[in-house]
């Protein structure tokens, strides 16, 4: 079979030649990493970990920081080698060809463009809290909760989710001064949070450490929760979306991919320990004893029930409503502006991502139509047909489905994307031992395989409905790479 591998020089020539002004230096990428990362994950999947692990979720928060800390390593080495656009599906089109590349391209639509519907969902729950608690306006939840959770439709999240599709419509690319205070705010607002949750940690809300095992193959335990708060990492490889913006991108890639990492895993440890250790966060389970699955309808009227209505799994605003139970009041207010003020960014670094990814892949001739698709729109030139569809289905994925479905899905396709990325490091280490590599995966045989396993571990933590959205999705694009892509790419016309 002929992979049909796109040479490296070539991806690396054709940057060359259209060159994007190189502005981008090591601190802004780490503020542009930590920009995309910190979000819903923290903010609202806390309780769904929480829902899943009990006070295990730190244990979940440590296994899932450590299988994107190796990842990431993996990552910086080809970001470093092949500081293009397009990150994981321009890198496996170097390495393992075509078919490959399609396939992690069609997964980071997952990764990209239904994270965005994620962050959107997340967003949303805090400014229903912010209407509530601030000015007393009551959203009734069948317009606050999508279909699946018992609702009508999430129209908070919707009407996001076009707002930031608008916005990218129009060209507003978030400038770095933006995103700078957008991530001061996100940081203060955490850092206020370990400040009054910690003070009253009580090491008893450790007890039962793991009241859903470890493991039960149905998405509960503590592996589970990591595979679900794998969400709250990711977004860190946005930063290598923007190799061709970046001075010196062989020094400062890594530096802003592992940097980034690297500083939300020390506050992801101390606000989890901080929920935990204040106000405890056990599961709740239906009145048979039977441990319920978060997002569904059932978990749904559980919460309801008056000995649930305090618990932190079954709140939407976690980190507000833990300091509201400790009597913070102000300071839970103040903890929802900054995520209804923040989090948007997060969908629109998203977003961004999505019709950055899909432009390449029309530019690569593999998406039907990709003449029209790449179209850039004459006055605000952002790809604007691109942008449109990208933004409907994320608005609709937003308005009906919940946030952790939604970013259970995420996650399926950004392990395949960083599993595939680990892999091509190692072929490339015995393709081409002698290419320059500016920066050099410490001990890459240890490295890569624990990328790999740890990648594959989460993968199949995640709930058996999610794998199998995620074999169908697969499935789905390989159907159209071989009715389209395979026969209309360049390199088909070149065999
Ligand atoms: N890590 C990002 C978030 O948690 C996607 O919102």
């Amino acid at each position: 079979m002929n992979w049909r591998i796109k040479p490296l020089d070539e991806i690396l020539a054709n940057a060359e030649r259209r060159s994007l002004k190189r502005s981008l230096g090591a601190f802004q990428l780490t503020m542009m990493g930590v920009g995309a990362v910190i979000g819903t994950g923290i903010f609202v999947l806390t309780a769904e970990a929480a829902q899943k692990a009990g006070p295990g979720m730190v244990l979940a928060f440590i296994i899932s920081g450590f299988v994107c800390a190796v990842a990431a390593l993996c990552y910086a080495e080809l970001a470093s080698m092949v500081p293009v656009s397009g990150s994981a599906y321009t890198y496996s089109y170097a390495v393992l060809g075509e078919l490959i590349a399609w396939v992690v391209g069609w997964a980071l639509i997952l990764e990209y463009a239904v994270a965005a519907s994620a962050v959107s969902v997340g967003w949303s729950k805090y400014f229903v809290g912010l209407m509530d608690r601030s000015l007393g306006i009551h959203i009734p939840e069948a317009f606050s909760r999508g279909i699946v959770e018992g609702g009508i439709m999430n129209v908070p999240a919707a009407t996001i989710a076009v707002l930031v599709t608008a916005l990218l419509l129009i060209g507003t690319r978030e400038s770095a001064r933006v995103n700078a205070f957008l991530v001061a705010i996100k940081i203060a607002a955490l850092t206020l949070f370990v400040a009054l949750a910690l003070p009253v940690f009580n090491a008893d809300n450790f007890e039962p450490f793991a009241p859903n095992g470890f493991w039960d193959g149905t998405g509960l335990g503590i592996a589970g929760a990591a595979a679900s708060i794998f969400f709250a990492y990711t977004g860190f490889d946005a930063v290598s979306t923007a190799a061709e913006e970046t001075t010196n991108p062989q020094r400062n890639i890594p530096i802003g991919l592992i940097g980034s990492l690297a500083f939300c895993t020390v506050f992801y440890l101390l606000v989890s320990a901080g929920v935990t250790g204040s106000v405890g966060s056990q599961p709740i389970a239906d009145a048979a004893g039977r441990m319920l699955a978060p997002g569904t309808q059932e978990f749904a009227m559980a919460c309801q029930l008056p000995q649930n209505l305090q618990q932190v799994a079954c709140s939407g605003e976690p980190l507000a409503h833990v300091l509201d139970l400790l009597g913070w009041n102000k300071f839970s207010q103040l903890i929802g502006l900054a995520a209804f003020l923040a989090l948007p960014s997060v969908i629109l670094v998203m977003l961004f991502g999505q019709t950055r990814i899909f432009f390449v892949m029309a530019r690569d001739r593999l998406l039907p139509f990709h003449d029209k698709l790449s179209t850039v729109h004459p006055k605000f030139h952002t790809p604007h047909i691109l942008t449109m569809i990208t933004g409907a289905a994320v608005t609709v994925f937003a308005a009906f489905f919940p946030v952790g479905v939604l970013a259970d899905i995420t996650n399926s396709g950004t392990l395949f994307a960083f599993l595939t990325v680990s892999l091509g490091v190692m072929v490339l280490r015995v393709r081409e031992p002698n290419r320059p590599r500016p920066f050099t995966t410490p001990a890459i045989w240890l490295v890569g395989p624990l990328s790999i396993a740890g990648c594959g571990f989460l993968f199949f933590s995640l709930p058996p409905a999610t794998q199998l959205t995620f074999l169908y999705w697969t499935l789905a694009g390989l159907v159209i790479y071989f009715a389209y892509g395979f026969r209309k790419s360049p390199l088909a016309k070149s065999e």
